[in-house]
C-alpha cells in the first residue's frame, strides 16, 4: 500500500533534497510544506504585513491560493497564480516564513490544507510537524538531523546557488536564530517524533541516506501497513 512518509528535521539537515529525490524513486509526490510558509512569508511581506499580526495572517491565509505544480518532474510553488519558487528561497524569506510559522492560525490553515493532499497517500511530505501533528498515524516517520557546522556550509552551499553570495558567519547565524525560532515555538514546535527514525545525514551520501528511506518504506508497502 502506497503511505504517507513524513520526514522532519532542522534547515540542512537535507531534507528537502532527500524528500524531493526519495519521491521520485518512489513514485509519490513531494510536499515541500516549508515552501507553504515561505509562500505565506511572501504574500504577508508583499502586502506589508506584520508577521506576527495573527488577526490579518488569519484573513490572508483565506484569500491566499498556494499551488505546487509539476513540470516534467520539478515541483513549483505558486502563490495566486504566480510562478515564486525562487523568490521564497531568499534569506529574508527564510526568516519571515519561520515567524508567521509560530501564529497558530497560519498553521491551521497549512495544515487543512498539506492533510487535504497528502492523506490518500503516495507522498513525501517534509516540514517540521509532519510526523507529530500532521501525520501522526503515518508508521513511515523519520527524522533527519545533522551537525550544526555540515548544516550552516550546505545552507550557504544551498544560498550561493541561488546566486545569493552570503558570509558564512552571517548563515550560521540566522540559521541558529532560526533553529531557535522553530524548536522552541509554543504551536508544533520542531521535535522528532517517538516513533520517528533518526537518520543522522553528516558524513552520508545522499544516496546512502535515500536507500535507507526508501528500504524501509518498500517494507512497510508490502507488509500492507
Ligand atoms: O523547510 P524550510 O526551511 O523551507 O521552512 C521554512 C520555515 O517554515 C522554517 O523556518 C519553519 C517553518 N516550517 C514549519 O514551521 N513547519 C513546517 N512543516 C515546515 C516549515
Amino acid at each position: 500500500m502506497k503511505q504517507i512518509v513524513a520526514i522532519d528535521g532542522p534547515s540542512g539537515s537535507g531534507k528537502s533534497t532527500v524528500a524531493a529525490m526519495l519521491a521520485t524513486k518512489l513514485g509519490y509526490m513531494h510536499l515541500d510544506t516549508g515552501a507553504m510558509y515561505r509562500a505565506v512569508a511572501l504574500a504577508a511581506a508583499l502586502d506589508n504585513l506584520p508577521y506576527d499580526d495573527a488577526r490579518r495572517l488569519d484573513e490572508l491565509c483565506e484569500q491566499i491560493r498556494i499551488e505546487m505544480r509539476r513540470n516534467e518532474g520539478v515541483v513549483s510553488v505558486y502563490l495566486n497564480g504566480q510562478d515564486v519558487t525562487e523568490e521564497i528561497r531568499t534569506p529574508e524569506m527564510s526568516l519571515g516564513s519561520s515567524a508567521v510559522s509560530a501564529v497558530p492560525e497560519v498553521r491551521s490553515h497549512m495544515v487543512r490544507l498539506q492533510r487535504e493532499i497528502g492523506s490518500s497517500g503516495g507522498i513525501v511530505a517534509e516540514g517540521r510537524d509532519m510526523g507529530t501533528v500532521v501525520f501522526p498515524d503515518t508508521p513511515a516517520k523519520f527524522y533527519l538531523d545533522a551537525s550544526p557546522e555540515e548544516r550552516a556550509r550546505r545552507r550557504w552551499l544551498q544560498l550561493k546557488e541561488l546566486g545569493i553570495e552570503e558570509a558564512p558567519e552571517k548563515v550560521r547565524r540566522e540559521m541558529d536564530e532560526r533553529d531557535q525560532n522553530d524548536t522552541s515555538r509554543e504551536h508544533s514546535p520542531l521535535k522528532k517524533a517517538e516513533d520517528a527514525i533518526i537518520v543522522d545525514t553528516t558524513g552520508m551520501s545522499i544516496d546512502q541516506v535515500i536507500e535507507k528511506l526508501a528500504d524501509k518504506v518498500k517494507e512497510l508497502e508490502e507488509s500492507g501497513a
